[in-house]
């Protein structure tokens, strides 16, 4: 049995104090470092680009998760493989040629992560699965931190899990937006293997305090 992970949203941090924000979760019991580009094209939202990446890159000592809300991800798969990157993560909607984005992630030497919006069934991954290594299951839409969890991700996490094991695949099942400690464990009993937590985890009193009794929930 892997352990289940949890991977705190930066978006959810306080730019004003990001060292700071940094080294809580290098500090904490969190596992990765989840890292939410958005253009403002793909989602209507813009959140940090480049340069703060590469300066979170420095301090950050776990895995970095980059989440790419952006169209025509291909342009920048070396840009970001180059800033520290270890899983980029591209939208399955952004993309016209998936599986030649998956091999070109892979080529840079990062784990390929496909994430889906609500309205995008899980089904469409049949044939690339055993390319992804991360699925990224959007439980809100995205482009915004701090929004309410879609009930209908447990079933999508049911049925991608299926999908996983009758092809044999090691991917990994992420779950992106309105993460709490309400439904943390029911998606990891439904089949998820890492969260991404930003509001509940940056506004709360006691952010490390917040991420180990998320680690605590989702123990198996
Ligand atoms: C949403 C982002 C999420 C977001 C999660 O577009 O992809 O990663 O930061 O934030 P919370 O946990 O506040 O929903
Ligand atoms: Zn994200």
């Amino acid at each position: 049995m892997t352990s289940k992970l949890i991977a705190p949203s930066v978006l959810a941090a306080d730019f004003a104090n990001l060292q700071r924000d940094i080294e809580m979760i290098n500090n904490s019991n969190a596992d990765w470092f989840h890292i939410d580009i958005m253009d403002g094209v793909f989602v209507p939202n813009i959140s940090f680009g480049m340069p703060v990446l590469r300066d979170i890159a420095k301090h950050a000592k776990k895995t970095i998760d980059v989440h790419l809300m952006i169209v025509d991800p291909d342009r920048y798969i070396k840009t970001f493989a180059a800033l520290g990157s270890n899983i980029l993560t591209v939208h399955y909607e952004a993309c016209t040629h998936l599986h030649r984005t998956l091999q070109a992630i892979k080529v840079e030497g990062m784990k390929a992560g496909v994430a889906i919006n609500p309205h995008t069934n899980v089904n469409l991954l049949e044939d690339t699965i055993q390319d992804i290594d991360l699925v990224c299951i959007m439980s809100v839409n995205p482009g915004f931190g701090g929004q309410s969890f879609i009930e209908n991700t447990y079933e999508k996490v049911k049925q991608l899990r299926k999908i996983i094991e009758k092809k044999g695949a090691n991917t990994l099942i992420e779950i992106d937006g309105g993460v709490t400690n309400k439904n943390a464990k029911q998606l990891i009993d439904a089949g998820a293997d890492v969260l991404v937590a930003g509001s509940f985890v940056f506004k709360s009193e006691n952010p490390t305090k917040t991420i180990e009794q998320l680690k605590e929930i989702i123990k198996v």
